[in-house]
């Protein structure tokens, strides 16, 4: 089983989401998964020019020659594929976005209709499994609603939304305690990903704790 992470922080490898991300692999790594993290950051990825070539000239090639032509044969050969960003702005980075922007040619000109919602139908069956890795400096959860929203499409098996992101690096003995437990539970949830195919409601609990009081953490932070 495949395990791969694109990440599109610009702080790549020294990124939260990276954090979370490799927490998440070791697990998988655990159950014997091949794992493979992806940064975007470090490739060169042009922007979609909406041409449609990929569709009605070249079916499944892109007319552009950059990074992307590598990335799409490891995007295929994954069983699990996960989509990793920090919160810009109440979305995705635009790293990440320009990556997804550039998934078109595993499209088809061909619209499905379920229960009025509208997608385009994949060039090949859909073998694999889709999940989110997210963090994001502010507390509370409305953060992360563009990124479900837009997310909801690939239908993740595993979203990982972890708010107060600015503690996963702390050197205060107190939170990295806290923090350990919960990338604990982060490994786990690899581990059971690469095991099950699923990942356990208690696992999942754990995974939704706060890792600190609205109120601390905004003191916390200095804000
Ligand atoms: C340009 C920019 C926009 C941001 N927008 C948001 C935001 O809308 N909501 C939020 O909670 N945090 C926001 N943040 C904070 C980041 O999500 C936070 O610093 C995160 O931990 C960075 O993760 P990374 O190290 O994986 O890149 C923003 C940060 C930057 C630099």
């Amino acid at each position: 089983m495949k395990f791969i992470i694109f990440n599109g922080s610009p702080a790549g490898a020294n990124s939260n989401t990276n954090v979370i991300a490799e927490a998440f692999l070791n697990g998988a790594k655990k159950a014997g998964a091949d794992t493979e993290n992806v940064f975007l950051i470090n490739k060169n990825i042009g922007h979609c020019k909406g041409c449609f070539n990929c569709w009605f000239k070249t079916p499944g090639k892109c007319v552009m020659q950059d990074d992307m032509t590598e990335l799409l044969v490891k995007y295929n050969s994954a069983d699990v594929v996960c989509f990793a960003s920090p919160v810009y702005t109440w979305n995705m980075t635009a790293a990440l976005k320009n990556f997804a922007d550039r998934l078109v040619p595993l499209k088809s000109p061909l619209i499905v209709n379920s229960d009025e919602n509208f997608d385009l139908v994949d060039s090949n069956p859909k073998t694999q499994q889709f999940m989110v890795i997210s963090n994001c400096g502010f507390p509370g959860n409305n953060n992360f609603e563009t990124m479900k929203a837009v997310f909801a499409s690939c239908n993740p098996v595993l979203e990982i939304y972890r708010n107060c992101g600015k503690l996963l690096k702390s050197k205060d003995s107190e939170v990295k305690k806290t923090v350990n437990e919960y990338l604990q539970a982060v490994e786990q949830a690899g581990f059971e990903m690469a095991t099950q195919n699923y990942v356990s409601a208690d696992t999942k609990l754990k995974l939704e704790r706060q890792l600190m009081s609205i109120p601390e953490y905004v003191k916390y932070i200095g804000m």
